[in-house]
């Protein structure tokens, strides 16, 4: 019998963040898994939405992206992170940063040449670089700051190297990459002529004080820049999928070949609404990260409370966790128990690791839900003590 299965399709799994949301349903827990708000997103933005499907907006737009939106995300590059764009030759609207991702890493990597990855990842980035048929180097980000050894990230760098995945502030570890180690970074790729690719979705979650710095804003890196964002996180709208690239002029015409083959474009009327999000009042930006924050300090406590030693994120909307004191097997064994006899589903940290062994005393909690929503969340979690799982608590 024929085998049909590709070798890349055989080279990376399943999402186990997906995947947990599915079990999640399965044994009605609370999903503290996929990082989805389950409250409501803003009623002026479904509207401009709603207005546009009624207006007719319902053909494919332009393959990269309406002028509206095109003109609205160049304005608002231009007041937050500094950087002034044309959005007639330097922005591509895709399906969500996921497919900015792979259009992007598509278009300028090929077979053979290396991508390097921070460790732990969003899971995307693992079959985004096997997907682009790159050879990925994994970089650890190491505990308790998530710091990147300077030697270590040298040593990733040589003639093979075309681009370099950032993620700030990062998923899943809440680190925020200050401006030092992004300029180390930039140095690094002007040295050795790499691309950043840089996923910057949650720029607007920030706590303590943190900053969001754009690689691109640095001296010499306008041009050697993928900068990647969505509307997904930052005006709670995961479903609509409308995301976008911003890049130098050359970039933007390949990955705009890629983009429109790969899907032609984002859903029409949603970029109209995501036009209107992102014209939307700035106060709204202070509200979100201080909504975010009281979350964050809520789930802080009562993951401590029952014993988990939590990473305090900087930035984001997760809480990565140690759990070795628990005395369960491994990282995907004490995630079942949470999901089947607590009712929390969470997300195994190895899935995050290129070596997973990296990851397997490791657990990720996420916290974009409603107050109640988290309240439960925290009254289940005191089952584990209940039930004899009980730790001594530390922040770490
Ligand atoms: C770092 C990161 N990038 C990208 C995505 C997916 O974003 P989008 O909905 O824009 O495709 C996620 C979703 O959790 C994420 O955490």
């Amino acid at each position: 019998m024929k085998n049909y299965s590709s070798d890349r399709a055989m080279h990376f799994t399943e999402s186990v963040i997906r995947e947990m949301t599915r079990v999640c349903l399965k044994h009605q827990g609370v999903n503290l898994a996929q990082g989805f708000p389950d409250f409501p997103a803003s009623e002026k933005i479904k509207e401009a939405a709603v207005r546009a499907i009624r207006s007719d907006f319902n053909q494919y737009a332009i393959t990269w992206g309406t002028s509206s939106l095109r003109q609205a995300i160049a304005d608002k590059f231009a007041w937050y992170n500094g950087i002034t764009t044309d959005p007639e030759k330097e922005i591509t609207v895709c399906c969500g940063s996921t497919e900015a991702m792979i259009a992007s890493l598509m278009a300028i990597v090929n077979p053979g040449e290396e991508v390097i990855v921070f460790e732990p990842f969003y899971e995307n980035y693992g079959p985004d670089t096997i997907l682009c048929g790159s050879q990925p180097r994994f970089v650890t980000l190491q505990e308790p700051d998530w710091y990147f050894d300077e030697k270590e990230l040298t040593k990733a760098f040589n003639n093979k190297t075309k681009a370099i995945v950032i993620n700030t502030p990062n998923n899943p570890t809440g680190k925020v990459f200050s401006r030092e180690e992004l300029q180390f970074i930039a140095d690094l790729c002007l040295k050795w002529g790499v691309v950043a690719v840089t996923d910057e979705i949650y720029e607007h979650i920030l706590y303590d004080g943190a900053q969001h710095i754009s690689i691109a804003s640095l001296p010499g890196m306008r041009d050697q820049t993928i900068t990647i964002n969505s509307i997904s996180k930052t005006y709670s709208l995961t479903g609509w999928r409308v995301g976008w690239a911003i890049a130098s002029e050359h970039l933007t015409a390949l990955i705009r070949k890629v983009h429109d083959f790969l899907t032609v474009g984002a859903p029409h009327p949603l970029q109209e609404g995501a036009a209107s999000a992102l014209r939307i009042d700035r106060g709204f930006y202070h509200t979100l990260a201080e909504e975010y924050r009281e979350r964050r300090d809520f789930l802080l406590q009562a993951l401590e409370e029952v014993g988990f030693k939590a990473y305090r994120p900087k930035g984001a909307y997760y809480i990565m966790t140690e759990v070795c004191h628990f005395g369960f097997p491994d990282d995907e064994k004490f995630a079942f128990h949470l999901v089947e006899k607590i009712g929390i589903a969470t997300v195994p940290g190895s899935s995050f690791y290129n070596h997973p062994s990296l990851g397997a005393t490791k657990i990720r909690f996420c916290f974009p839900k409603k107050m109640e929503t988290l309240k439960q969340a925290a009254e289940k979690l005191k089952k584990l003590e209940k039930q004899g799982w009980v730790a001594g608590a530390n922040e770490l």
